[in-house]
């Protein structure tokens, strides 16, 4: 379910990064849907996109110093922090994440942030390295502990030549996980901290625990307008993700190309190639617990794709030499140092399940395979329900009923809590 922006005002608090032009276009965006905009720039912000930019697509000021005494007088921060429904932060650059994360007041956005009591979403936007870096990923790990909302950042091309997470996530993207979070929060604006005054009624056994989950295809480009990709819908995947933020853990979602909505109060990372995927999975760890439930492409071209569709030129068939991807659930099963405490993959097979999802558990390293029939008979790929077999690296093997996905979700959420716990 989502919430309407309509008669919401946002607190958007613009970072200097490249990305600070996207903001301008996420301030359009958040009117289209009916909200206000009060646009906060910092000091970096303002060497790639001005405050009058901000001002005139927001149609009222935009605020940027701490020490102004007419903007005090007038406004001040204290209720510049107050007069709003949420606060977003985009782009959310490394240093604003970690000034943020330490708590800093030295500038007007961050005293917003500090004096604030509303729900905050930020959506990154920085180098790959940099995203990668322990040093971010401890902040990421503080702020999600804190209660901040992530989205993104997507893999893909940024400005400089490397691909990989660091993208910041599109206008429309920001705009509909803010949706999701002022649902989530509900009327009672509880402010930060809200997700665990939320769920106090639902018990929350994986509190404090961080979960990483792949779901979804890959796409494997051949040429500018052709890909290699299966029929994965990532409803079992994602449905893992939000039935894992229920339990109370902070959840990274890493989603091939999908059709369905992402998950409420879960931070998603969208790719689209399986050595997107690796790269992503890499930089969202450390975790308690991996589950390995995308679709991953076996092979992809082995040519890059270039700019100019590939020609048929009537000799039959262009020859499309394939090689293989980086097996992801077994590269991060035989990590040392760094792997996650449990490990879980999938095996979708068409014959034999039990068979072959045994021996997959061994190639593999993981601590569990959920193993399905995805045969046209098992038909779960892309359908709404899934009939799960549980193999424990230890032997110990048990079936489920056919369940919906959502069921399949809550069951194996429960199950790996108390694996952890073990
Ligand atoms: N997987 C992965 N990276 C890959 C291939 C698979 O992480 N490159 C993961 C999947 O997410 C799943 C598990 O490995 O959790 C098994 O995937 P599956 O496609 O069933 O197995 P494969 O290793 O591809 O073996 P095969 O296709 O021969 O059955």
């Amino acid at each position: 379910m989502t919430e309407t922006l309509a008669r919401r005002r946002v607190l958007l608090v613009i970072g200097g990064g490249i990305a600070a032009y996207k903001a301008l276009d996420l301030i359009r965006r958040l009117r289209e849907r009916g909200a206000s905009v009060c646009p906060v720039l910092t000091a970096g912000a303002q060497e790639f996109v001005t405050p009058l930019a901000a001002a005139a697509l927001a149609g009222e000021r935009a605020h940027t110093d701490l020490f102004d005494r007419a903007e005090e007088a007038d406004i001040g921060h204290i209720k510049l922090a107050r007069q709003a429904d949420a606060v977003v932060v985009a782009p959310a650059t490394a240093n604003l994440m970690a000034r943020m994360a330490g708590g800093h007041a030295d500038d007007l956005a961050t005293t917003v942030l500090l004096a604030t009591t509303l729900p905050i979403l930020i959506a990154p936007a920085m180098n790959v390295r940099m995203w990668a870096h322990p040093a971010t990923r401890r902040n990421r790990a503080t702020l999600e502990g804190d209660g901040v909302c992530f989205v993104g950042p997507n893999a893909g091309r940024m400005a400089e030549p490397e691909s990989g997470p660091g993208r910041m996530a599109e206008p429309n993207e920001i705009a509909d996980a803010l949706e999701r979070m002022l649902a989530q929060a509900g009327d009672a604006r509880p402010g930060l901290g809200f997700l665990a005054g939320r769920a106090e009624a639902q018990p929350r056994p994986l509190a404090g625990r961080r979960v990483l989950v792949t779901s979804g295809p890959t796409h494997e480009p051949i040429d500018p307008v052709r890909y290699i990709a299966n029929r994965s819908s990532g409803r079992q995947g994602h449905a893992i993700a939000a039935a894992a933020a229920q339990a109370g853990a902070a959840v990274t979602l890493v989603s091939g190309p999908v059709a369905i909505p992402d998950p409420a109060g879960v931070a998603v990372v969208r790719v689209e190639t399986a050595r997107e995927m690796l790269a992503a999975v890499e930089a969202a760890l450390p975790a308690d617990i991996a589950v390995f439930a995308a679709a991953v492409a076996d092979w992809r071209p082995q040519s890059e794709a270039g700019t100019k569709k590939i020609k048929k030129d009537g000799s039959g068939p262009a020859p499309l030499p394939l090689v293989e991807n980086p097996d992801i659930l077994a590269t991060v099963s035989r990590m040392n140092p760094g792997r996650p405490a449990l490990v879980v993959g999938f095996a979708a097979e068409t014959d034999t399940v039990l068979d072959h999802a045994r021996a997959k558990i061994a190639r593999k390293g993981c601590d569990l395979i959920v193993a399905n029939d995805v045969s046209a008979e098992g038909g779960v790929m892309g359908g709404s329900d899934n009939a799960v077999h549980l193999i424990h690296r230890d032997g110990a093997e048990e079936s489920w009923p056919r369940l919906g996905k959502d069921e399949v979700a809550r069951r194996l959420v429960a199950h790996l809590a108390e694996l952890l716990d073990s």
